[in-house]
């Protein structure tokens, strides 16, 4: 499951992060790297302690709850709270695959990692290089999105952020838990919930059809959702 959404951020919103960002301290990412993507990680990123980094990762966690998208592609059950990192010339983060639990700052409560999350506050043409790069059953994709725009892909899925060549990127990262751990299951009940969006602009949501689909959508989140 390799998903973009777009316009999590407005271009105004990406405006403002940057001017803090821009101006912010920016730390050693191996402080946070486990042992294992240790020798593989090289950039930076914002102290979670911070008082920017806290207001930032709650704008970006506002903006998440508003995006009817995200909602259905991540049916989120418990999200970690975004970070943010920056890789400038020569930074890279080989290939790893994210660990499998996390537990919230600050607080005992344990997360697992269905889903990864990276959006974007750079825009494509700010760097060469730098892709972030995911491996699934289907091959190799490469992602570099417009600033404001995310991806959201399994946690399961190898992935690195190839070197940057020029310039400088800089992005929210984060992890969730879904309802739905099964990614099957989540992309079939993603698909439903679009077919049943676009019938609900065809027709109107009082339409038999829309209704039963509808219907037929919630009964299954009843049978397949973790609360
Ligand atoms: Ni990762």
């Amino acid at each position: 499951m390799i998903i973009p959404i777009s316009s999590v951020l407005s271009k105004d919103e990406v405006a403002l992060f940057r001017r803090h960002l821009d101006n912010a301290n920016w730390q050693d990412g191996c402080l946070t790297a486990g042992t294992q993507a240790l020798s593989q990680k090289q950039n930076r990123q914002l102290d979670v302690d911070s008082k920017l980094a806290q207001q930032l990762s709650d704008k970006v966690l506002h903006a998440l709850a508003l995006h009817p998208m995200f909602i259905s592609a991540a049916l989120p059950l418990k999200i970690l709270p975004p970070m943010f990192n920056r890789y400038d010339g020569g930074d890279h983060y080989g290939f790893h695959v994210d660990n499998a639990i996390r537990i919230v700052p600050g607080t005992s409560i344990r997360l697992r990692t269905d889903l990864s999350a990276t959006l974007f506050l750079s825009e494509p043409e700010e760097y060469q290089g730098g892709e972030l790069e995911i491996e699934d059953s289907y091959g190799t994709h490469k992602v570099k999105l417009a600033a404001g725009d995310l991806i959201l892909y399994s946690s399961t899925s190898l992935h690195r952020v190839r070197a940057i060549e020029q310039g400088q990127r800089t992005c929210a990262f984060f992890w969730l838990q879904s309802m739905i751990r099964s990614h099957e299951q989540r992309q079939v009940l993603f698909d439903l919930d679009q077919s049943i969006q676009s019938l609900t602009q065809l027709h109107d949501h009082q339409h038999p059809d829309v209704v039963r689909l509808s219907s037929s959508y919630h009964r299954l989140i009843r049978q397949l959702a973790d609360t």
